[in-house]
């Protein structure tokens, strides 16, 4: 099937760098938050972007306007009727997802694939709720969506061959390179990482080495580009906690337990770079 127009669910940090992504790789896309100020703000940082990649040379600014031309933000889901494919990168919370899944399907021209962006709930779980469980799968990106060049493609039992070849055609136009991963908790990425960054936490937590030590190590020492409280705060501490949960509540894994100081900065609305305070201050 030909894949022309693009549904992305949130318009977040990663719903935002999804939707730049596929609109300036030629998709139409339409983009939608729950309330006007949300939008705004996600399509000013898309906006900015796009500014900051003209001046840097990588767009020409008619290349800009024909990005912006093809973004369309709105409040409504009836909007992603005519869809060929819709992502979902709402917040990471089953509840929701399981309240929107039904409803997309409703909407949605019914030969249209349904995608998640989530990172490790059970996508099985999201096609059940739909007549179209054959037609769902995930697709993970990594942050910054724009520039991490990774996509996990999340096949479940029901996901057909035909939707995860379509959506590997798909992230392969994005200029992305697919990896194949089973419905599991974690996929790949966070089945590995998540242990990592807890890791790293608990060493800070026992006195063991300060923050600023352990980012230099793994920088230095590993050839990351990020330290892991640097990533973590990137990433987000309330994504990381969820991700945590998710793998530890499949597993029951002690590796996966999120440890007490990730809780309860989560529990103080402290998120990382995006709320302006996480390991390290952005104030
Ligand atoms: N759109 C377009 N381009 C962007 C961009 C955006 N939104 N954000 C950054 N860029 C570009 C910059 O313009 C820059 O381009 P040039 O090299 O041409 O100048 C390039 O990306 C690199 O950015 P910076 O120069 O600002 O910074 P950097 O060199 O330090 O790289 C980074 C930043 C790419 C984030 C790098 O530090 C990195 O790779 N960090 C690790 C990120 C990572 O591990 N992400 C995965 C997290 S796990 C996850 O997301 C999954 C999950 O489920 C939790």
């Amino acid at each position: 099937m030909a894949i022309r127009k693009i549904g992305v669910v949130g318009c977040g940090l990663m719903g935002g760098g999804i939707a730049q992504t596929c609109a300036q790789s030629g998709y139409e896309v339409v983009v939608r938050e729950v309330n006007q100020e949300l939008l705004d703000k996600g399509l000013a940082r898309i906006y900015s972007a796009w500014d900051m990649m003209a001046t840097k040379g990588k767009l020409t600014k008619g290349q800009v306007d024909e990005n912006r031309s093809r973004l369309h933000g709105t409040l409504n889901l009836e909007d992603y009727a005519d869809c060929d494919l819709v992502i979902e990168a709402v917040i990471e919370n089953m509840e929701e997802k399981l309240r929107l899944f039904p409803a997309l399907d409703r909407i949605v021209n019914p030969e249209a694939l349904l995608l998640t962006n989530t990172s490790s709930l059970n996508v099985t779980q999201m096609g059940a709720v739909t007549k179209r469980p054959h037609k769902v799968c995930g697709l993970h990106f990594f942050n910054p969506a724009p520039v991490m060049k990774l996509v996990e493609v999340v096949q479940t039992i029901s996901s057909s061959e035909d939707t995860i070849e379509v959506v590997k055609q798909f992230a392969i136009s994005l200029g992305k390179t697919p990896v194949l991963a089973k419905d599991t908790a974690g996929f790949i990425v966070n089945f590995l990482l998540i242990p990592y960054l807890i890791a790293a936490i608990r060493l800070l937590e026992n006195g063991q080495a300060s923050r600023d030590d352990i980012d230099n190590a793994m920088k230095l020492g590993c050839g990351y580009p990020m330290g892991p409280f640097t990533l973590l705060d990137y990433v987000g501490l309330d994504t990381t906690l969820w991700a945590a949960e998710a793998i530890y509540e499949e597993y029951k894994d002690p590796l996966y337990a999120p440890p007490p100081l990730l809780r309860r900065m989560v529990q103080s609305g402290i998120y990382g770079k995006k709320s302006g305070r996480g390991f390290y201050d952005y104030q």
